[in-house]
């Protein structure tokens, strides 16, 4: 079985085509890498027979095998119910058309918490479907000295009215992993329901959405390996007692009821290939969910271990502010330059093939609460292929900003 210790670098790096292009790639929370598994499972679709689902035809059946194999893989993925399993466009329609849904049920006086740590995904579909309800919304804030979202402060702003509590599993911006068991158990003991944006935290640690305390949990697989697309996982009894707005002639049945049109059957026979990679990284003892459990905790280690060398490194470099302080996090770091625009050393490192953005990623609420504007900063990412000698390239282009 893979452990940390006997985690093989070189061979996953073997398996991303794209790597071959030279660049080191920090820019995995945006999107990650594809190894060839993926791509090709997703060329091999579409090159067998396929049509819409059915059970007449070869080419039908295989359409409604690929679906149920996806349901699977991302149930195995989570810890969830294959039968909870919504497939979408992106984790951002997902949440819109999930908040129209619950918002459905909402009136003046209803009240639904977001956080200033959260990717606007899972903010302004929240807020935007309060206001379309007349329901109040509350923000629970990020305390911008530790990069920490507390139990403390999501309690503040819960009520008896409290119908949904909108968390992320891990912020996208600065890394931070909130206490998401504390705060969904808050969220119940209010009566609420807990909607967690899994999205950047999926990639990173091996997920139990029970264990979390989600009641919908939004993960979109392009970040661990696997096309783009997005998902929810919830239980298919909450599903069912909610109505989206759908085609008349289109099953009513749970999870399909939301799944609008045809689902891109490539890119789920690709999700299940990035899932079964993710797998095989965890040896090949026991079911597909333990080794993944496995294949998870490796990677996190892995990633841990090299986000704890570019920390160090960049404490001793002048001038540069490390945001991401949180106590628990993932290797997701994000930098600020006393003297120089962020964007100004991202450019930098591209010319010399060291792949990190700078921006604030769509996570404005955080950017600014942190007291950077809607510029955020350069964001450095680990991903299961990052290497040492990614690092050392990282380290040599940040060490040669000149000091201004
Ligand atoms: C934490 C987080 N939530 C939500 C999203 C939105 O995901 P999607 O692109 O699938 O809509 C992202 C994308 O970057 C993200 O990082």
């Amino acid at each position: 079985m893979t452990t940390a210790t006997t985690y093989d670098v070189a061979a996953v790096r073997a398996d991303f085509p794209a790597l071959r292009a030279g660049a080191a790639h920090f820019d995995g929370p945006g999107g990650s890498q594809v190894p060839r598994q993926v791509a090709h499972a997703v060329a091999a679709t579409l090159g067998s027979p396929i049509a819409n689902r059915g059970s007449v035809t070869e080419a039908e059946r295989t359409a409604d095998a690929v679906v149920v194999a996806a349901r699977a893989a991302v149930a195995d993925l989570v810890g969830g119910d294959p039968g909870g399993v919504v497939f979408g466009r992106s984790m951002t329609q997902l949440t819109y058309d999930l908040s129209r849904a619950l918002a459905a049920g909402w009136g003046p006086g209803d009240e639904v918490v977001v956080t200033r740590l959260d990717h606007d995904a899972n903010v302004r579909p929240w807020v935007q479907a309060a206001a379309a309800r007349g329901a109040t919304v509350r923000w629970a804030d990020l305390d911008p000295a530790t990069g920490e979202l507390t139990p403390e402060a999501v309690a503040a702003v819960l009520t008896d009215r409290t119908r949904l509590v909108a968390v992320t599993g891990a912020s996208n911006l600065i890394g931070t992993r909130p206490d998401v068991p504390a705060l969904t158990a808050l969220a119940h003991e209010a009566g609420a329901l807990a909607y967690v944006d899994g999205v950047h935290l999926t990639a990173h640690a091996a997920v139990d959405v029970a264990a979390l305390g989600a009641d919908l949990y939004a993960c979109s697989p392009y970040k661990f390996l696997g096309p783009h697309l997005g998902c929810v996982v919830a239980a298919p009894a909450l599903l069912e007692t909610l109505h989206p707005d759908k085609l008349l002639p289109s099953t009513d049945a749970v999870p399909e009821r939301f799944e609008l049109g045809t689902l891109p059957y490539e890119l789920l026979a690709g999700t299940t290939a990035a899932v079964d990679y993710l797998a095989a990284l965890g040896g090949t003892d026991g079911d597909r969910r333990s080794r993944l459990v496995a294949g998870l905790a490796a990677v996190e280690a892995h990633e841990d271990r090299l986000r704890r060398r570019v920390e160090d490194a960049v404490g001793e470099l002048p001038g540069v502010t490390l945001w991401s302080r949180a106590r628990h996090r993932t290797p997701t770091l994000l930098l600020t330059w006393a003297d120089r625009p962020a964007a100004e050393v991202s450019r930098a490192l591209a010319a010399r093939g060291v792949n990190a953005p700078a921006g604030s990623f769509y996570a404005i609420e955080a950017s600014r609460r942190l007291g950077l504007g809607d510029t955020g900063g350069l964001r450095v990412g680990m991903a299961p292929y990052t290497d040492d000698s990614d690092v050392d390239r990282l380290l040599e282009g940040l060490r040669a900003v000149p000091e201004g």
